[in-house]
């Protein structure tokens, strides 16, 4: 009995990389596009190439939790459902990219103009401010080249390529958590202990969970209450491995944006006794 669940469980090690990144067989992106997400609710509609949106140039300056909870991006590709008029009151994308927000002693290019047109896009001074995010259709060349940017940064096997956590840890990236007029003042809470998770499989290594690492990009909101509803040690939900698989539970994030399921040992941390 040992035995086979032994095996089975090599069987499931052996078949989760094959499997590709977020768990569906596919081809797996280049380390530059792991995290990069098409938003396309209105664009091609209008004739206008649809918006590219990499994490790693934003991920690198910012926090989960300030895009996502206090801007109020959804964690779903397109359920934002992003206007040009939201950019320009602002909102979403124009939270920062409103031409007057300084990053490193520049100012953010500024993204739709209010009431924008397919002949404002045409504008061929224009044009090429817009075409840095609908840029689908086009050959753009990135400000911020990632190889030349992740260069110093620790490596890692799978997703960008890079161990986010030791990159922040060791200071070669800040994060900016909060954003005046955009996010509350109240404090940051504090973390709780770590937590070890340990599968029901046996012979499956235990989850090392720490609640400082996540913390530090996500706060608490991003997790609680939507992803994991309870806080209390005794009620603890059972999940499994499919639904973290089918994007649940770790798989909002694991998959998508941070480092894939393929990398099983990551979080299977714990030696089996
Ligand atoms: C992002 C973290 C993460 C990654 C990556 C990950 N797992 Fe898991 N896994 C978990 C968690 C958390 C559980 C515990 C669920 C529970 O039992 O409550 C789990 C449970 C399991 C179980 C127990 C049975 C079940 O279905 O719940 C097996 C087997 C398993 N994982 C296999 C794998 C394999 C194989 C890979 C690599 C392809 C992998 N895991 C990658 C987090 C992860
Ligand atoms: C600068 C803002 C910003 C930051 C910082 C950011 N995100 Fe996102 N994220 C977005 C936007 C915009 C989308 C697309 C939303 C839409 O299309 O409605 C998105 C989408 C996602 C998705 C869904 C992807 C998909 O393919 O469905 C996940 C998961 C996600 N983000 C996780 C994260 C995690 C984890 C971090 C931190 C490591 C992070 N995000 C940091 C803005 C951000
Ligand atoms: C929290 C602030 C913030 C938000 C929100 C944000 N960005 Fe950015 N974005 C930045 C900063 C800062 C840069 C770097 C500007 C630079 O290097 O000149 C940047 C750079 C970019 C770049 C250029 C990358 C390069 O290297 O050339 C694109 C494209 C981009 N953002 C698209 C978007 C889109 C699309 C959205 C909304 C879905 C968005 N951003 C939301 C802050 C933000
Ligand atoms: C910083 C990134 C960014 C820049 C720069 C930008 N846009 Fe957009 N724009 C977006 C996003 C994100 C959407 C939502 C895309 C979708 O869902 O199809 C959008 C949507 C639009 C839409 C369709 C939706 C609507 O409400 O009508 C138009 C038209 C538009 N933009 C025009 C422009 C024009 C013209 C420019 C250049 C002057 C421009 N945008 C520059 C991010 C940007
Ligand atoms: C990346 C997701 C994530 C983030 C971010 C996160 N938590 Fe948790 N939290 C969990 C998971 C997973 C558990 C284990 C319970 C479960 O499996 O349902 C947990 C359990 C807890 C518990 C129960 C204590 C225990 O030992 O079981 C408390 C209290 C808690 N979290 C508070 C917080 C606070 C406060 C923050 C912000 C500082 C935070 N969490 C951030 C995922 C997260
Ligand atoms: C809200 C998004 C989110 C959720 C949900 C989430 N994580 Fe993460 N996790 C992150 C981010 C961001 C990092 C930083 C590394 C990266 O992005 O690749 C990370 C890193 C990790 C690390 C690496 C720690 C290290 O020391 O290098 C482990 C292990 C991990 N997560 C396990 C889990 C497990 C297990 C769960 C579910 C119980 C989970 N995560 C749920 C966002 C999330």
């Amino acid at each position: 009995m040992k035995k086979l669940l032994v095996f089975c469980v090599a069987v499931l090690l052996a078949a989760g990389t094959a499997l590709a990144q977020g768990g569906v067989k596919k081809k797996r992106p280049p380390p530059q596009d792991y995290g990069k997400v098409v938003i396309n609710n209105h664009s091609a509609n209008l004739n206008l190439a649809p918006v590219v949106f990499n994490h790693w140039p934003h991920r690198s300056k910012y926090t989960c939790r300030l895009c996502h909870v206090d801007i109020g991006f959804a964690m779903k590709a397109n359920e934002t459902s992003i206007t040009a008029d939201d950019n320009a009151s602002g909102n979403y994308c124009g939270t920062c990219h409103n031409g007057q927000m300084m990053f490193a002693g520049e100012r953010i290019f500024a993204a739709c103009p209010a009431k924008a047109t397919e002949a404002a896009a045409k504008d061929p001074t224009v044009a090429q401010r817009c075409s840095r995010c609908h840029a689908t259709s086009v050959e753009v060349k990135l400000k911020n080249d990632f190889a030349e940017f992740t260069a110093k940064f620790p490596k890692q096997r799978f997703g960008n390529g890079i161990d986010w956590i030791a990159t922040e840890a060791a200071g070669l990236v800040t994060l900016i958590d909060r954003l005046d007029g955009v996010s509350s003042k109240t404090k940051p809470f504090v973390n709780p202990v770590d937590a070890i998770i340990s599968p029901h499989a046996y012979g499956m290594p235990d989850i090392l969970f720490s609640h400082d690492k996540h913390g530090v990009w996500n706060g608490c909101e991003l997790c609680h209450p939507d992803l994991f509803p309870s806080v209390k040690k005794e009620a603890k939900q059972a999940y499994s491995m499919n639904e973290i698989f089918d994007g649940k539970y770790c798989g909002a994030c694991h998959g998508k944006v941070s480092f894939p399921m393929m990398d099983c040992e990551r979080c299977h941390s714990k030696p089996v006794m």
